[in-house]
């Protein structure tokens, strides 16, 4: 018998890590052409470096595998053992990417207090070391994720990162940006990527989150960024070969999956309003992008409450004894939030 028979369709909101490559994306990646990446000779690889460091507005960029792989380059690059590295508690870069600062670039890190992941200038200045003091370690590159994931998809106010950066300039400190999800930020905002670009040392942007592709992240910077870029991802096991075809599918999501992202964050919404008005509901972080989370009230257990939705095929995560995260993404309809909705109505815990 086939599993598609027996089994009702998943609705999968883990994350928007989770979508598969469209035909029509596939038939792209088919027709890419290709050729050695690591000799720098393939041409479909070339032409999304170039667009997107264009697009940025910076001189070049680099193709990895990973949006941890971009963010620890970039780590790498703007440090030496015993700086000091500046980010939210909650970032990225230092909670999910198996301590690769640390491991790969023997950092320590601060934590700076934050609204949702999004800290202001002044916590920046009050958390740099005094660079005569010898017995301190020497703080050196700050890092700001846009949009946030631990802050239910928080969005950046752009004149707080320009504050930030001339901090960052009067100190002899470097800015990087984990844009993992900054098309989602500028689609809400109607921003433009290069007035994102300018203000960063490096930025980060993953292709393979809300835009769709199956694989990939773009590291952005100047010339000599990106040269000393392309050596530590060699030596991290990264450069890739024949990588065009994989290209071939963000230059697709860059042209066709930037403009309906809206839709994920129309879809966020309604799931967000919905659980808002459940009963076992304690508090939903505002939804300004494709991320809901949200808190049980005290008798729940966000495990239980996780496997009450998955028996009724939603599938979404635990991130907290009695917190919730679910993500909308180009693989979820309409017709998938009311199930969810439904689904959500008898999830008590
Ligand atoms: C904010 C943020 N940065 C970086 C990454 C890392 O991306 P990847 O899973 O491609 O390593 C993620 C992944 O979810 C993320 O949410």
């Amino acid at each position: 018998m086939h599993r598609a028979a027996i089994l009702p369709a998943v609705i999968d909101l883990r994350s928007d890590t989770v979508t598969k490559p469209t035909p029509a994306m596939r038939e792209a990646m088919l027709r890419a052409e290709v050729g050695d990446d690591v000799f720098g000779e393939d041409p479909t690889v070339n032409a999304l470096e170039e667009r997107m460091a264009s697009m940025f507005g910076h001189e070049a960029a680099l193709f990895c595998s990973s949006g941890t792989q971009t963010n620890q380059i970039a780590i790498n690059v703007h440090t030496r053992p015993g700086d000091e590295v500046l980010c939210e508690e909650g970032a990225h870069v230092y909670r999910y990417e198996g301590g690769g600062m640390m491991a790969n670039s023997g950092c320590s890190v601060k934590h700076l207090p934050a609204d949702r992941g999004r800290y202001t200038a002044p916590a920046v200045v009050a958390a740099i070391n005094d660079r005569k003091a010898a017995y301190l370690a020497n703080s050196r590159l700050v890092v700001i994720e846009n949009s946030v994931n631990r802050g239910g998809g928080a969005i950046w106010d752009r004149g707080e990162a320009e504050r930030i950066r001339s901090v960052c300039d009067a100190n002899g400190m470097v800015l990087h940006l984990d844009g993992a999800r900054l098309f989602n930020a500028m689609t809400v905002d109607g921003t433009a990527p290069k007035q994102w670009g300018t203000i960063f040392h490096s930025v980060s942007i993953c292709l393979s989150k809300g835009l769709g592709a199956p694989v990939g992240s773009v590291l952005i910077g100047p010339n000599a960024f990106i040269h000393q870029a392309r050596r530590v991802r060699k030596r991290f096991g990264g450069g890739m070969r024949q990588a065009g075809i994989l290209a071939a599918a963000g230059l697709f999501a860059l042209e066709n999956n930037v403009a309906r992202l809206k839709e994920d964050h129309q879809r966020a919404q309604r799931i967000g309003g919905a659980v808002r008005s459940m009963p076992w509901c304690e508090a939903v972080m505002p939804v300004d992008t494709n991320i809901v989370i949200y808190d049980l009230g005290l008798d729940h257990d966000a495990s239980t409450h996780v496997a009450r939705l998955k028996e009724r095929g939603v599938l979404c995560f635990a991130i907290g004894p009695r917190q919730v995260r679910m993500v909308a993404h180009l693989g979820i309809t309409d017709s998938d939030v009311d199930r969810t909705i439904d689904a959500l109505q008898h999830a008590v815990s």
